[in-house]
């Protein structure tokens, strides 16, 4: 039987196959007419959090492909009456092609994916956010013409913020792919012991530049800076002391000068005007920031081509 692939975090994909879905991505983008590669193929999509692009993008992907994305109203599962994660996954990867799941626990998905036939896409948990950030590499080989990934490997990344699933999974991707990547933040919001020796592991043998800073200043000679929200779905109670905590990391416009003149802001979204971005960053790094929200679309054609065509 062939053994199902899944998309939990970005260690589940070596760097060939994050290099080439993004170039299938940046080849689907250009096409013109769509050639229809999904017909008959069915996805659900199941969210246990609010979301507009992650949501939005998959199911529109799917319909330009000529299948079908359901999404599916937790409310309305019968997990809300207690059936249990086994007998869903069961069940519901005999209807579908693939299930897309954003989730509060990570272990969850792991659970879900080890009872599903099809394929499990994690679009986002409290451990990573993969799919994303194959959308932010992807606008990063757009926006500075990027022809192989050695050339990727010269810019400087860095992220601003919290050590979250977002800064995660570009811990994971630097490791993967052997980026030069610096996260910037405060201490107590830094990654998990483990995750970082995860990443610092593999980076070895990758030879990434892996740096983990509190000090803006390190953010000199960035290529790309890029920032998350300082409070995550479900960590509102955590509002005062994450506030104060992030308050000198904000990417304003002094921040960035100390970065290379021409570096691009990017941003997951949603975003927070006035919190980790100011307004008027954002405003001048709009193209940038909303190209890479319409690039999940391409990743996410590109991903389910790659995994049920
Ligand atoms: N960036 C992102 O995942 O956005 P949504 O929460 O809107 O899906
Ligand atoms: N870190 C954010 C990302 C949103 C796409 C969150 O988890 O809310």
């Amino acid at each position: 039987m062939k053994k199902v692939k899944n998309i939990l975090s970005i260690y589940d994909l070596t760097s060939k196959e994050i290099w080439a879905i993004i170039q299938s991505a940046i080849k689907l983008k250009k096409q013109k007419k769509s050639k229809f590669q999904l017909k008959g193929k069915t996805i659900g999509l199941i969210f246990e959090k609010p979301s507009t692009r992650t949501m939005v993008s998959f199911s529109v992907a799917m319909c330009q492909e000529d299948g079908t994305p359901l999404v599916l109203d937790l409310k309305k599962l019968q997990t809300t009456r207690g059936e249990s994660i086994y007998d869903t996954a069961k069940v519901l990867s005999r209807y579908l092609d693939a299930i897309i799941i954003r989730a509060f626990k990570h272990s969850s998905i792991e659970e879900f994916a080890k009872y599903s036939s099809k394929p499990v896409i994690n679009a986002l948990t409290d451990l990573e956010h993969p799919l994303q950030i194959l959308a932010d590499l992807m606008t990063i080989i757009e926006k500075y013409k990027i022809k192989n990934l050695k050339e990727l490997c010269k810019l400087k990344i860095s992220f601003v913020g919290d050590a979250n699933n977002v800064a995660n999974s570009w811990l994971a991707v630097s490791a993967v792919l052997g980026l030069n990547f610096l996260l910037l933040g405060p201490n107590n919001y830094a990654p998990k012991k483990e995750l970082l020796e995860k990443a610092l592991r593999i980076g070895k043998k990758t030879k990434a530049n892996i740096n983990i800073s509190n000090d803006i200043e390190d953010i000199k000679r960035s290529d790309v800076v890029y920032t998350d929200v300082w409070i995550s779905m479900g960590e509102e109670k955590e509002s005062v002391e994450r506030h104060k905590a992030f308050l000198k990391y904000q990417v304003n416009d002094n921040l960035l000068s100390k970065a290379n003149k021409n570096c691009i802001v990017l941003h997951c979204l949603p975003a927070v005007r006035g919190e980790e971005i100011t307004a008027s960053v954002m405003q001048k790094q709009e193209d940038n920031i909303f190209e890479e929200a319409e690039n999940r679309l391409h990743i996410h054609k590109a991903t389910m081509i790659y995994l049920i065509k």
